[in-house]
């Protein structure tokens, strides 16, 4: 049994917008798995078909062995969900929102103390369980919405974008925070983002999703290598015509791929160092001035690109939680 299984997952919405597009997933136990992708992918409407909020359209999902429509009441109880955005009750205290989540998670009794004890140790707000949640930094919210989602010690733990629109330092926290649970508490553990980082940093494996379709799955890892392990890119002079030269290159067995962009060449390789003296000897071979060279490691930035022919920016100071607040409620209306 899979900790979740996705059959060609589909989901129009009334608009006629195919939001999620024969989506076909399978997740280990145990497993963290991403969701990457830009706004509006679907990686929301995914989640809330998987934590049963929403019905597909077709397909069919299972989480924990059960079935998302049939079976919802049994999904519910074996998944926690950090949605996107915070539930929270600002003026209720630290403790205080907990205890009100383990009520409605009917959690037993003799166990809410001890359990709210436990899981605000873990996520360090020990120390603040008693102030008001109005006075707390956007972090402690968040690590707040999570010990949430584990009050009652889920199978699977569905995180939607948790470190959306926090600062770098705020993210690397969580991303800790998120290793440290999941070193607990073993559970599975699907989470959405958009940014790389984080999905190359905590995902075992991850899909990259673009218009409600998945482009590719796999481990961080593998996506880098499979388009070669290394980058090579260089600038040659303007007036230099490179058609040529790109040509030339892509017959060289190391080469995978080769991508222009104005004067710049960028080539996918399994071997920088054997591909450099080429592209010494091809360019002065062809009396082009060499401008700059340099190798590196694939990103998953260039997976992304390489996929969709887009970049997937990290457009954190753009986002206005205000904005996205409102798209959710409408979404949960
Ligand atoms: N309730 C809704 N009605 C119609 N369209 C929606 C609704 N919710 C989301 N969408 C659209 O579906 C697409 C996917 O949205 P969403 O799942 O929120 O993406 P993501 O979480 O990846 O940003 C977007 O184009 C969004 O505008
Ligand atoms: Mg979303």
């Amino acid at each position: 049994m899979h900790a979740i299984e996705t059959i060609n997952l589909s989901k129009i919405y009334k608009s006629g917008l195919k939001a999620v597009d024969e989506i076909s997933i399978k997740i280990e136990n145990g497993e963290i798995f991403g969701f990457l992708g830009p706004n509006g992918a679907g990686k929301s409407t995914t989640i809330m078909i998987l934590t049963t909020l929403l019905k597909p359209s077709s397909g069919r999902a299972f989480v924990a062995g059960y079935d998302v429509v049939s079976q919802s009441k049994n999904v519910r109880e074996n998944i926690g969900y950090v949605q996107q955005d915070s539930t929270v009750d600002e003026y209720l205290t630290g403790r205080e929102n907990l205890i009100l989540q383990a009520k409605l998670n009917h959690l037993p009794k003799n166990l809410v103390e001890g359990q709210i004890d436990n899981i605000l140790s873990i996520v360090e707000l020990a120390d603040r369980q008693h102030d008001q949640v109005v006075t707390y930094s956007g972090g402690m919210r968040k690590r707040l919405d999570i010990a949430g989602g584990l009050l009652h010690r889920p199978k699977v733990l569905f995180l939607d974008e948790p470190t959306l629109g926090l600062d770098i330092q705020t993210r690397y926290k969580i991303w800790e925070y998120i290793k440290k649970i999941h070193d607990e508490f073993e559970m599975s553990i699907f989470l959405t983002t958009h940014y790389m980082e984080e999905a190359d940093k905590l995902c075992d494996n991850i899909s990259i999703i673009d218009h409600g379709k998945i482009k590719i799955t796999g481990s961080p890892v593998s996506l880098k290598n499979s388009l070669g392990n290394e980058i090579v890119s260089f600038k040659v002079n303007h007036d230099a015509n490179l058609e040529g030269l790109v040509s030339d290159l892509r017959s060289i067995p190391i080469v995978r791929e080769v991508s222009l962009d104005d004067h710049k060449v960028t080539v996918f390789t399994s071997s920088g160092d054997q591909l450099m003296p080429k592209i010494f000897q091809q360019t002065s071979y062809l009396g082009m001035k060499l401008d700059s060279i340099s190798l590196t490691k694939p990103s998953l930035d260039d997976v992304f690109l390489s996929y969709t022919g887009r970049e997937l920016r990290e457009d954190v100071g753009k986002f206005d939680r205000k904005k996205e607040r409102e798209r959710m409620r409408k979404i949960r209306a």
